[in-house]
């Protein structure tokens, strides 16, 4: 049984393989392979990936390294996709060009999600066809790959009999930090969810099948924000409180990355949209949306989430793994390891050994929600056996919820339609369609700002 990481040269990459490796048995893995364009970031990783399998775990998980798409998909089972097409310089363009024009400069969401988005799409087509010619007839692709609603709808329209899942660790990073905050174990916890990708509430959480929603709701208000204490004095230790950290410090594998530098804010404002909407637990991204204008105002144009990444995550695992070849000596904390791999490989055993577990995927709607689009893409959660997702229907959402989510969906749609087609005009309703732009002509500014740093990555808009 082989699996190909494709984006071998991810920051993620050793974490998911320990994942992989510490689930062997049930797995059967013969083999890992990491297939990058990028040959030395890759080869890079390989060698701690090596470590991890062979000294670390002591496995006899044979690795092969490669940039050749024949060796690294020949046979596979499983391919997990996490690439990120133009790599952290491209993020951050994603993210400081919107906040030149006072929009939302965020990676996925808004004008820097399309940007990445644009991206994306065609590369991702590709990799679908590489797959498709060289795996196994019933190979699956888990695909990581950002911004996955925009990745998900262009599969969907261009090849929509490809075996692939979409899927997102959001919701379970935050299930972690729930758990925490409320010191329940994650293994007696249910949740039901909807929403589009980076777009979603939690409208029930249960542990051993009771409700616990409301004492959330409750430790949310009394704390001021969704985080355990012991992380918001660390936070205040770090400086994050005061704004955004300067110095990155992103590694280790002792904490959730997702609670540190300015992942602070989006459990600040979990507090501050149930403030107001108490109803459901929001998605950590619902922040870029419903508080548009706050976000702005205490982000660092010149310094963003990119920086802090590669700062931080970046440095530290490369720094690491030099240190590793020139001293032979290695330090775990240089790369993360826990839900994020756990997800993703728990998904794969689901499939091959037909569990019927539940997860939260990506999959086209198809009635499942009854008063959205047949053909939108919507995140919800689903029985995963062999044959794929059996995705769990629900009733209509509220008005508030679903007129958000339109907006959202439709913003999408256009998007990936003006991407294939070349359509300039589409891109731009697509931008202006979208609720972190203020008016069509900051619409304008943005794209046409977009289009130049893009050049090398987009198709042309006429
Ligand atoms: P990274 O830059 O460290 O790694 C991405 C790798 O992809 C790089 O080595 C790059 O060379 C490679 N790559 C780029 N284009 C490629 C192509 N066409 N074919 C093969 N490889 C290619 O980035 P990262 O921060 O580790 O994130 C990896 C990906 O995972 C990103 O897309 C990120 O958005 C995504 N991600 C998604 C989730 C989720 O919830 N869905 C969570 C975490 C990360
Ligand atoms: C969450 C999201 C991912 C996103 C990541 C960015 O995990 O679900 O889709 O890629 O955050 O994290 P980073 O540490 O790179 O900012
Ligand atoms: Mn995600």
């Amino acid at each position: 049984m082989i699996i190909t990481l494709a984006g071998g040269g991810s920051t993620f990459t050793p974490g998911i393989v320990k994942s992989i490796a510490l689930r062997r048995e049930e797995l059967e893995v013969d083999e890992i392979r990491l297939y990058d364009i990028d040959g030395e970031r890759q080869r890079k990783v390989g060698v701690l990936v090596d470590w991890i399998l062979h000294e670390d775990l002591g496995t006899d998980i044979k690795l092969t390294v490669t940039t050749d798409p024949k060796e690294a998909f020949t046979d596979a089972s499983f391919v997990f996709a996490q690439m990120r097409v133009g790599k952290y310089a491209m993020r951050e363009q994603d993210e400081k060009i919107p906040l030149r024009h006072g929009c939302v400069g965020q990676e996925t969401c808004g004008c820097g999600g399309m940007a990445y988005g644009m991206r994306t799409i065609f590369p991702m087509v590709e990799l679908i066809d590489l797959v498709e010619k060289y795996a196994k007839d019933d190979y699956w692709i888990l695909n990581y790959s950002n911004p996955a609603a925009i990745v998900s709808e262009a599969c969907r329209v261009l090849r929509p009999d490809a075996r692939i899942i979409n899927i997102c660790d959001m919701p379970i990073a935050i299930i972690d930090v729930v758990c925490e905050a409320l010191q329940i174990d994650k293994r007696d916890v249910e949740y039901d969810y909807f929403g589009l990708n980076h777009f979603g509430w939690f409208t029930s959480i249960r542990c051993k099948g009771e409700e616990i929603l409301p004492e959330l709701r409750d430790y949310i208000m009394e704390h001021e924000i969704l985080l355990p204490d012991s992380y918001v004095k660390n936070a205040a230790k770090q400086g994050a409180m005061a704004g955004v950290k300067k110095d990155g410090g992103e590694s280790g594998a002792e904490q959730n990355r997702h609670t540190k530098g300015s992942w602070y804010y989006v459990w600040k404002g979990v507090y501050e949209i149930m403030e107001l909407f108490p109803e459901y637990l929001p998605n950590t991204y619902l922040n870029y949306y419903l508080q548009q204008k706050e976000f702005v105002e205490h982000s660092d144009p010149e310094r963003t989430r990119a920086n802090e990444v590669m700062d931080g995550r970046e440095k530290s695992l490369f720094e690491g793994i030099d240190r590793y070849e020139a001293t032979g000596e290695i330090d775990e904390s240089i790369f993360y390891a826990g839900s994020h791999g756990d997800w993703i490989a728990d998904l794969a055993l689901a499939l091959k050994n037909d569990t019927k577990a539940r997860f939260l995927v990506i999959c086209q709607n198809k009635g499942a929600i009854p008063n959205m689009p047949y053909d939108a893409m919507v995140e919800l959660p689903a029985y995963i056996g062999k044959n794929g997702p059996e995705v769990i229907s629900r009733d209509e959402i509220p008005l508030f919820q679903q007129g958000l989510m339109m907006q959202q969906v439709n913003c999408e749609k256009l998007l990936v339609e003006g991407c294939i087609e070349g359509s300039y005009e589409k891109v731009l309703k697509a931008f202006a369609l979208n609720k972190t732009v203020p008016s069509i002509k900051v619409a304008k500014e943005v794209l046409d700002d977009m289009i130049e740093a893009n050049k090398d990555y987009w198709p042309e808009l006429k």
